[in-house]
């Protein structure tokens, strides 16, 4: 049987989880696929390093820019934007026999002509869709489309299926595949690689603690600062960078709250790292810290395969991830006390660290690894 043509569609040129996610899913399907971005950058570069065709077709401005702040009328002005950019791709969706909208703004843009060309419509919903994210006309939009154009609508955690059931989404198109995560990134790496990068970051007689993730507000990096001053013997390292332009007011704020509070020898912001195994095997904690409930989280399983402790947030997609107690530790969201908690009794305990590093590498391997994942999508999506 000649095997379908698959055109992958995702707005951004930055390298956030959904694109990691997207990443593997096309390196797999990358001999009768293309990427389809409407927005240069990175992501564009990755995909291409690993022979995966790319069709980049750049977005005007202000259609990447809407966003849950900006205003009613705004939203009305991108409409001829968006209208014009789905006519001028209508060729590009014409060719492929399955279209597969890895983010919100793609389906939007994608829908009609995959609709029209009586393709299969497939859309990775990676956000949960809540009021702290988006506006509930914004909600409602993508849940109608998705219910009315879509054949099946991957969710990347139950939390994420309920959100989208709330607003009104059709259960019965939900499929829940988790992210899966590449474990051979972690079990290359050596005790002497581990060594070697804490003497070069001049880290090497201090607990580390590691927090992984973009910079963003809804991430909650400020509580890790508000700990530090009660964790005396730590050092922070915060791996990400500002990935979308308003966020680097808040990225520039976490400075600014390293400073007030003395902690420039104890904090290191070392920005964005394509590769972030070693980095991860260097910390003794990782701690996750989200203020707002996360649609998964990719990191947290990261630092299960990498066997650091993981702390983190309990809330959203989180909680199928961390049994508490058991895989992880779990604090209120928000609570940066609760979190200087959980840090201590981690690092006080090596017997219970290791117990829980353990258990969270076996749960993580069983349940989050990228063939789990394709055995999935080959089974329930794609069927080949
Ligand atoms: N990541 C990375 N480099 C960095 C920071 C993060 O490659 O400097 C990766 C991280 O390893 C993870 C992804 O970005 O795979 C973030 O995914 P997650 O689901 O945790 O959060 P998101 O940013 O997608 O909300
Ligand atoms: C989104 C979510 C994150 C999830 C990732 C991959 O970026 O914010 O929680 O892990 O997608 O599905």
């Amino acid at each position: 049987m000649k095997k379908q043509k698959i055109l992958f569609v995702d707005h951004v040129g930055v390298i956030g989880g959904a694109e990691l996610c997207l990443f593997d899913i096309s390196r797999y399907y990358s001999s009768h696929s293309s990427v389809l971005l409407f927005e240069d950058g990175p992501f564009r570069e990755k995909l291409e390093k690993n022979n995966i065709h790319v069709i980049v077709f750049p977005l005007s401005k202000n259609v990447l820019q809407v966003r849950k702040e900006s205003h009613f009328v705004f939203d009305l002005l991108v409409i001829p934007n968006i209208i014009k950019t789905t006519f001028r791709i209508r060729k590009i969706i014409a060719k492929h026999d399955i279209i597969y909208a890895n983010t919100q703004k793609s389906l939007i843009l994608v829908a009609f002509f995959s609709v029209f060309f009586r393709k299969k419509l497939i859309f990775h919903l990676h956000d949960k869709l809540n009021a702290e994210h988006f506006s509930f006309l914004h909600r409602k939009i993508v849940t109608i489309i998705a219910n009315l154009t879509c054949s099946d609508i991957i969710v990347n955690s139950k939390s994420t299926a309920n959100s989208f059931s709330d607003n009104g989404g059709n259960d019965k198109k939900t499929k829940l595949i988790y992210n899966g995560i590449d474990p051979e990134q972690f079990q290359k790496i050596e005790i002497a690689d581990i060594i070697k990068e804490k003497q070069k970051l001049g880290l090497s007689n201090q607990w580390i603690i590691g927090c992984f993730s973009r910079i963003a507000p809804w991430k909650g990096q400020h509580l890790l600062l508000e700990a530090l001053p009660s964790l005396p013997n730590c050092t922070a390292i915060f791996v990400g960078d500002a990935l979308f332009g308003e966020e680097a007011e808040y990225f520039n704020r976490l400075k600014e709250i390293t400073r007030e509070k003395g902690l420039n020898e104890r904090v290191h912001f070392l920005g964005f790292k394509s590769d972030i195994a070693l980095l991860m095997k260097i910390c003794n904690v990782i701690v996750h810290t989200s203020i707002v409930a996360e649609p998964f989280g990719r990191v947290i399983v990261e630092a299960m395969m990498a066997k650091v402790p993981v702390i983190a947030s309990n809330e959203g997609g989180v909680k199928e991830i961390i049994e508490h107690g058991k895989s992880g530790l779990l604090f209120k969201p928000g609570d940066s006390s609760d979190m200087v908690g959980m840090i201590k009794k981690i690092l006080e305990d090596e017997q219970r660290s290791h117990e829980v590093v353990n258990n969270a590498y076996n749960w993580a391997i069983k349940k989050f690894s990228v063939l789990g994942m394709i055995e999935n999508l080959k089974n329930h999506i794609f069927h080949f």
